[in-house]
């Protein structure tokens, strides 16, 4: 079974979603750790709830080549293979992307490449666009810029504020998420370039 580990900063309620997933057998995986790297995000006391290992582990101060050699270190601990960002807010070191060759993923709540960045449901809404959505994505060393595995798309309704917006964003990313990793785990793929391609089994 592929060993995952979950790194959050809040509320993560897209790790709970996995989570869900996962015990359900949906997800043909174990989380072997979730990180958090704010001493206060809920994600971690839900970890905890559902008899995970939860690990706080504060960045804050911290230089990013040492915060994330703890992080390498904390994940090679637990044996994982796949690391599942679920709302964590922090750049990874080039040194970090090294270690996981692929095996990074990443939820951003914009069709991507439109609003990278923090607060990407606010930017969309204040530019006025009819639609928009979610993209999963491979990490890469740029920020919100790796291949991308999926997207689902939202339409922007004329009586939708920000908020209204970023919760039917939510329950699309709360979606395509698990189903990312679903296919990711149990079919054939390859990156060509840019381009994640799933190969039909022969
Ligand atoms: C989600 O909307 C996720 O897409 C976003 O943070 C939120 C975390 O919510 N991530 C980013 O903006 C990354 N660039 P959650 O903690 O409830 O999953």
């Amino acid at each position: 079974m592929t060993r995952i580990g979950i790194l959050l900063s809040g509320r993560g309620s897209n790790f709970q979603a996995i989570a869900k997933n996962v015990a359900s057998g949906s997800i043909p995986a174990e989380i072997a750790v979730v990180i958090g790297n704010r001493l206060e995000a809920e994600g971690l006391a839900a970890a905890r709830e559902r008899g995970l290992a939860a690990l706080a582990l504060p960045s804050k101060g911290l230089d990013r080549e040492a915060y994330d050699r703890q992080l390498i270190a904390a994940l090679a601990a637990h044996q994982v293979e796949w690391v599942i960002l679920a709302g964590y807010m922090r750049i990874l070191s080039a040194e970090f992307i090294r270690a996981f060759p692929q095996r990074i993923l990443n939820i951003h709540p914009s069709l991507l490449p439109s609003f990278p960045g923090l607060d990407a449901q606010h930017q969309a809404f204040d530019y006025g666009v009819k639609i928009s959505g979610c993209t999963v994505h491979f990490v890469d060393e740029h920020l919100d810029h790796g291949p991308i595995v999926t997207q689902a798309a939202v339409n922007v309704d004329p009586d939708d504020t920000a908020e209204t917006l970023s919760a039917k964003i939510l329950a699309e990313e709360h979606r395509i998420y698990s189903e990312a990793l679903r296919r990711l785990f149990t079919e054939a793929w390859r990156i060509d370039g840019r381009r994640v391609l799933f190969t039909p089994s022969a």
